[in-house]
């Protein structure tokens, strides 16, 4: 692979893994969560062997692949509007073939094909190996589809090709799939059940991130706490397990320390974690481990134990807190972040205002907000009704917002004249004079140029903030450059 910078529509420098003598061209974009992204780098890379390098230009390609999302009606409404838009560039582009990955791929099946007449192809989470086959049926004109859900797929032994990368943070995925049928979640549908990746082929990708001058990595799962390597297999069919396995099984915090120690420098980061799952010897390991960061994403979606209930969430609002607690007293400067839903079936008043108690007892650094949106085939869209008016959802949404961006400047003030570790990742997009990167805690912090550059471990006094955002100024190279 051959290293090349490309100016894209923002300015920022990418860099592109491109594979010489490929002479087809690949346009693929994502929707949805950083799973996704992570999924098109797999995509990319098998597309490669089969003489595909992948091109910013939509109106170049050969193949325009869309890895959708399907968690909110909403994000499946961007991806129909952008297929009307591969439509008019066929019109110019004949042979260019239009695929859909992803979850709506999953969960629309056939009827995408049926539905949208512009898609030549339609392949689930699971089935990506399987592209060199079905791209032959599709360049033969025939249509062709593969939703099959797999229990043992997890991509460990491609080697993704990284994708609009700024060759400093990079995800690698961890786990597939979801088993914790969340009422609302139409995820558990759309990537099958869980299953864990052999711990080697992690700390394999790992080192080679490092190798190739990466500082960061993000280990990514629906559910990374629940992270289980017994050799192979369902998540649920542990307990079939050998002795031996079991005994020799690798967890969560086991996984961590594993990366923290094979690369003590590169920052190690993990998301999503699921407040049923997180252990103690998990936050432990954070503690022994300086690289790994001080940040975790916690959802909680409701603040409510009626609600968290009906959402099938395994734990209640007190125990939600005792993990909090318990992280805040063994990491005091632990960041940490939410996912709320806003108007679930039944919520009342009195449900959300559960909700902004829970708020304000944790005060969250940053939060990701979202108005219910019915799925088809979820508990909740078969069993509840859709029951709370889209104007009392949208208010209760603003509420939350609002009470976020409070706590938000909270948060960020605390950093107020503190100094600390930035990882430079890009300029500033309000300014070209000034680095933007993050600290441990994941704030995005904004400072001067100078002579840094981009993938630096820079000390930055903090001066002032807003409420999502830290300004400061460089004191010298950290200890970690
Ligand atoms: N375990 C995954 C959850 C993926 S979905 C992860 O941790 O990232 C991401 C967020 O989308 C959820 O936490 C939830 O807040 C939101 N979400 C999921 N289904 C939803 C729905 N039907 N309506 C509104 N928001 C939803
Ligand atoms: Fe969805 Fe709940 Fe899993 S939100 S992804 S079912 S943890």
């Amino acid at each position: 692979m051959e290293k090349i910078i490309d100016e894209n529509k923002q300015g920022e420098s990418l860099i592109l893994e491109q594979k010489e003598g490929n002479t087809r061209k690949l346009f693929i974009e994502s929707y949805g969560c950083q799973m996704n992204f992570s999924d098109s780098e797999i995509v990319a890379s098998i597309l490669a062997k089969e003489g595909y390098n992948t091109t910013q230009q939509l109106e170049d390609a050969d193949l325009v692949l869309v890895n959708t999302c399907s968690i909110r009606d909403k994000a499946e409404q961007t991806v129909r509007k952008r297929l009307e838009k591969y439509n008019a560039i066929k019109k110019i582009n004949p042979t260019m073939k239009v695929g859909v990955l992803g979850c709506m791929a999953e969960r629309l099946k056939n009827k995408f094909l049926e539905e949208e007449k512009i898609v030549d192809l339609v392949v689930g989470p699971d089935a990506y190996k399987d592209l060199p086959n079905l791209l032959s049926e599709v360049n033969e004109g025939r249509d062709a589809i593969n939703v099959i859900l797999s229990k043992e797929e997890t991509y460990g032994d491609i080697s993704p090709v990284r994708l609009d990368s700024n060759g400093v943070t990079a995800f690698v995925s961890i786990t597939r799939g979801c088993d914790n049928m969340c009422t609302f979640c139409v995820v558990p549908f759309t990537r099958g059940r869980e299953r864990s990746r052999d711990p080697q082929s992690i700390l394999e990708e790992v080192n080679d991130l490092w190798s190739k001058g990466y500082k960061e990595v993000t280990l990514l799962g629906q559910n990374v706490d629940s992270y289980l390597w017994y050799g192979g297999g369902l998540k649920k069919d542990f307990d079939k397990a050998s002795e031996l396995q079991k005994a020799t099984a690798t967890n969560f915090a086991k996984l961590l320390e594993l990366c923290a120690e094979a690369q003590p420098k590169m920052r190690i980061r993990f998301s999503t974690s699921n407040p049923q799952d997180m252990t103690m010897d998990v936050i432990e390991t954070m503690v022994k481990y300086n690289n790994i960061c001080n940040y975790i994403h916690l959802p909680v979606q409701s603040g409510s134990n009626r609600i968290l209930k009906a959402m099938n969430r395994q734990h209640t609002r007190e125990e939600y807190f005792e993990l909090i607690d318990n992280i805040k007293r063994l990491i005091p400067d632990c960041a940490i972040s939410q996912d709320m839903i806003s108007g679930f079936p039944t919520e009342t008043e009195e449900d959300h205002q559960d909700t902004l108690s829970l708020m304000e007892h944790v005060k969250y650094d940053f939060g990701f907000m979202f108005a219910y949106s019915e799925r088809p085939g979820t508990l909740a869209e078969r069993k509840m009704e859709d029951d709370v008016p889209e104007d009392t959802k949208k208010r209760r949404l603003n509420e939350i917002i609002q009470l976020q961006q409070k706590h938000g400047l909270y948060r960020t003030q605390q950093h107020l004249g503190k100094v600390e570790e930035v990882l430079i990742e890009k300029s500033s997009k309000k300014s070209d004079a000034h680095w933007s990167g993050r600290n441990s805690q994941n704030t995005v912090v904004v400072f001067p140029k100078e002579n840094y550059k981009v993938g630096d471990f820079v000390n930055v006094k903090i001066t002032d903030c807003t409420s999502a955002t830290l300004i400061g100024e460089a004191l010298g190279y950290s200890i970690n450059n």
